[in-house]
């Protein structure tokens, strides 16, 4: 029988076990242009029991930022920082995806480096607040991207991948969960377009498809892997139609042999067990447990062939050591949300581990 603790093979890279770190944005780039720091680089080292990382949601550019202090893989600054993270956390035996994640219209003016306005499928708003440096703000109506500026989007994800790599990151992880950009173009209650991008769901699902087919042709499918979450109504975000898109989703991109997929699932439990059966390569679940965190026991989930490998959020924050103590049983810590976003080494790094 398979446990959690078993290695798995994903694209090209060998995981010492099926718990993975699940990305968390924690806010504290705050290295030049909003690049990794050293605080980074142990905070990801001290975590590299874990069989796979994906780090904390990374820009893909200037205007795919909607946090505060969140790192970018969009220039020659912030690769060559990544490279400090990448390999202390090669050095202590883990494997790192970066995670792309373009957040869209969940973004605001005063989180940007230079003036813009945020972008989306459509200038519709979505309902809800952002952190500011000036603290909580309402978000703002996008500005509707036009067919150009959609190829060129892409064209940004398929670069910052090609910059992850040369990072030292084993893959990237494609953000196309929680009400971002691509979640914002695979619903239709944020996505009001008439063009090819817009509308039927086979149009709806075409922006993922094609970042995703860019990425891999920039630095291949074995090294690529994609985050969905069907029916996650975060961040305003009501889709109408999950059942029949996101099957529709996988078959497109079955054939692209991806290093893996990763389900966060939330609202729709059942759509998990019909896409796991669907898709053709490794299946990475983050269960739904509403009301806690993931922790032992979803474990068995593995054992009941649910998923491939197992991924673990908040978790993680306060037990750097978590494999260890799934392992054994551990008690395991209680993580300190006041301090998920920004600040020092206090709620970050100083965590022991047993
Ligand atoms: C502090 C924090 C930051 C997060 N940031 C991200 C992110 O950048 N990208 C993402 O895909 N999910 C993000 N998530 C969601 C987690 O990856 C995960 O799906 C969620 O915490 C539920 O899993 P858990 O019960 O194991 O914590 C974040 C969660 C937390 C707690």
């Amino acid at each position: 029988m398979t446990t959690a603790f078993d290695p798995i093979k994903l694209g090209d890279a060998e995981l010492k076990n099926r718990i993975a770190m699940a990305p968390m944005t924690r806010s504290r780039a705050y290295g030049p242009e909003q690049s990794p720091t050293p605080l980074m680089a142990e905070y990801y080292a001290q975590r590299a029991g874990a069989g796979l990382i994906i780090t904390e949601g990374t820009q893909p550019s200037v205007i795919g930022q909607g946090y505060p202090a969140t790192p970018g893989l969009h220039n020659r600054t912030q690769t060559a920082a990544w490279r400090q993270v990448t390999d202390t956390v090669h050095e202590r035996g883990g494997v790192i995806f970066a995670q792309l994640m373009h957040t869209g219209r969940v973004a605001h003016p005063a989180n940007y480096a230079e003036p813009l306005t945020p972008v989306a499928p459509s200038a519709v708003r979505a309902q809800g607040q952002v952190f500011t440096p000036g603290g909580l703000r309402d978000l703002v109506q996008p500005r509707e991207l036009t067919p150009t500026e959609i190829t060129r989007t892409i064209d940004d994800f398929a670069a910052a991948a090609h910059n992850a790599i040369e990072a030292g990151f084993d893959g990237v992880e494609i953000h196309g969960a929680n009400g971002y950009l691509l979640q914002q173009f695979l619903s239709s209650n944020a996505n009001a377009r008439t063009d090819e991008w817009g509308g039927s769901a086979a149009n709806r699902i075409r922006f993922t498809v094609e970042v995703t087919k860019a990425v891999t042709a920039a630095i291949g499918a074995s090294r690529t892997g994609l985050r969905i979450s069907p029916a996650n109504p975060f961040n305003d975000i009501a889709e109408d139609d999950p059942a029949t898109l996101y099957p529709l989703l996988v078959d497109a991109l079955n054939p692209l042999g991806l290093a893996y997929l990763h389900v966060m699932e939330t609202m729709a439990p059942e759509l998990t067990h019909v896409l796991r059966s669907a898709w053709k390569g490794v299946f990475l679940l983050n269960p739904a447990t509403p009301g806690s965190a993931t922790g032992p026991g979803q474990l068995q989930l593995i054992e009941d062939g649910a998923a491939d490998v197992l991924t673990f959020g908040s978790r993680f924050i306060a037990n750097p050591d978590l494999p260890h103590r799934l392992a054994t049983g551990a008690p395991l810590a209680d993580t300190d949300m006041t301090k998920a976003y920004g600040g020092d080494a206090a709620g970050y790094t100083d965590y022991p581990a047993l």
